[in-house]
């Protein structure tokens, strides 16, 4: 059980690099299989969610090395299709290989991890594109299991803009024979990201940032270099935790159209916030004003990721702040915890009605899931006194360094593993 020891009360101050982005990298790492060759991706942060996809990758046959920021795949020896269980149980988005060992192999076989810490976690979308590209789809023991003998191009629809089905469907559809349409795809910048990096590898593909992406086929590129591109939720934990803690806090290397709806949300609750060139500067001074409605919504709209941040944030806001999360049930957990800091929340359904209190008081608390563990961390900035935040391992799951970054702004966070 690891333990972040947060010691409230000081505002922030100065400037921090943002990390590369977890929910880029991971389907970039799996997409390195179709490559066939080396490829090197820098910029990738170090995450218990990327030391996984290299065990998973190890464990497939392929080479997978970090050195710094710096990590090497060659997947020349690919061997394997099958993901076990004990591998699938380190990370919940394995499913993100599926498209990849299928289209390289033939065949794939992914355990599925029990329950997940954000309600149950289905992987139907993910299934009826592999379905859609010609593979017959079963469960065995336990198991997603895939087959194809070849797959051919076709339409896929998803009947949500599913991130992961997206990532998974244009992956595939790479080694796939013909054209394949993507529609009602995922609009998010990881998306776009991951349209870059299969274009470098060799695929022919576009419309990535729409709602329809096609591939039109894939000649592999030998020994591709890749940048991970930086994390737009690491960045909007930064800017949640000095909106919670008060004070100034420079971010650099970061993309702000990609948090665009979280800084909207944090002007409207009178928080300074410009953008120059690939850096955000925000300050907070006085209190935040209540009375905004925070909507999770698929992108460009307000991330679901960010909402128990935000919430953090709006905990001594004057006045009610309003959340209504519509992609993941079971995302307010966080709430009960903050309530032992003194937070004043009501739930119902998908609704949670903050009312700002003037202080609240450190307390032990745990951390349930990795941004409501964030989350719990950045409220006990604001909160007084100590607050201890037990976490089985959800942070260090997404996040590089937390307590380094945030202590570099003035924070005092002891963390110990
Ligand atoms: C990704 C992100 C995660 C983020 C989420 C939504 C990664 C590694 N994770 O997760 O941080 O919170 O996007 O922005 O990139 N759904 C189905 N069937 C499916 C797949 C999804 O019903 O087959 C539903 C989910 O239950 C959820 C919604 O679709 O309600 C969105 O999920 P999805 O976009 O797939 O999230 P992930 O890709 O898992």
């Amino acid at each position: 059980m690891s333990i972040w020891r947060v010691q409230g009360g000081y505002p922030l101050d100065g400037s921090v690099t943002i990390q590369g982005a977890k929910n880029a990298v991971l389907p970039v790492l799996a997409a390195a299989i179709l490559a066939g060759s080396e490829v090197e991706l820098t910029n990738v942060p170090r995450l218990r969610d990327v030391e996984a996809s290299l065990d998973i990758l190890r464990h497939l046959g392929c080479e997978a090395g970090r050195q710094d920021d710096v990590v090497n795949v060659d997947s020349r020896g690919l061997s394997g299709c099958r993901i076990p269980r004990e591998l699938t149980g380190q990370m919940r988005s394995s499913v993100i290989f599926l498209g990849a060992i299928l289209a390289r192999c033939g065949q794939a076989r992914i355990a599925m991890p029990g329950g997940c810490e954000l309600g149950p976690r289905p992987v139907d979308l993910h299934l009826a594109a592999m379905k859609a590209l010609g593979a017959e789809v079963s469960l065995e023991d336990g198991e997603i299991v895939c087959r194809a003998d070849g797959l051919t191009g076709g339409h896929i629809e998803l009947a949500l803009p599913s991130v992961g089905a997206s990532e998974n469907a244009m992956i595939a559809a790479c080694g796939a024979k013909g054209t394949t349409v993507i529609t009602g795809a995922a609009r998010e910048p990881e998306i776009v990201e991951l349209q870059g990096f299969l274009r470098a590898l060799g695929a022919d593909v576009d419309g990535a940032g729409t709602d329809e992406v096609t591939v039109r086929g894939f000649s592999p590129v030998p020994n591709v270099g890749w940048r991970v591109m930086p994390d737009r939720i690491a960045a909007a934990t930064v800017l949640c935790a000095c909106a919670c803690a008060g004070g100034t806090a420079e971010l650099r290397g970061v993309e702000a159209d990609h948090v665009a709806g979280v800084t909207e949300v944090l002007r409207a609750m009178g928080a300074d916030v410009q953008a120059v060139s690939h850096r955000l500067r925000i300050r907070r001074q006085g209190r935040l004003r209540g009375g905004q409605t925070v909507v999770t919504r698929p992108y460009p709209g307000f991330p679901t990721d960010v909402q128990p941040l935000m919430m953090a944030a709006s905990l001594k806001a004057d006045g009610v702040t309003v959340f209504e999360e519509n992609i993941f049930a079971g995302r307010y957990r966080q709430a009960g915890q903050m309530a032992r800091l003194g937070a004043k929340i009501e739930i119902s359904g998908r609704r949670a009605a903050v009312t700002g209190v003037e202080r609240l008081h450190g307390a032990q608390v745990l951390a349930e899931d990795l941004r409501g563990g964030a989350s719990l961390i950045i409220a006990g900035l604001g909160a007084e006194g100590e607050t201890l935040v037990t976490d089985p391992g959800h942070v260090i799951r997404g996040y590089e360094d937390l307590d380094k970054v945030l202590n570099s702004l003035g924070a005092r966070i002891d963390f110990t593993k």
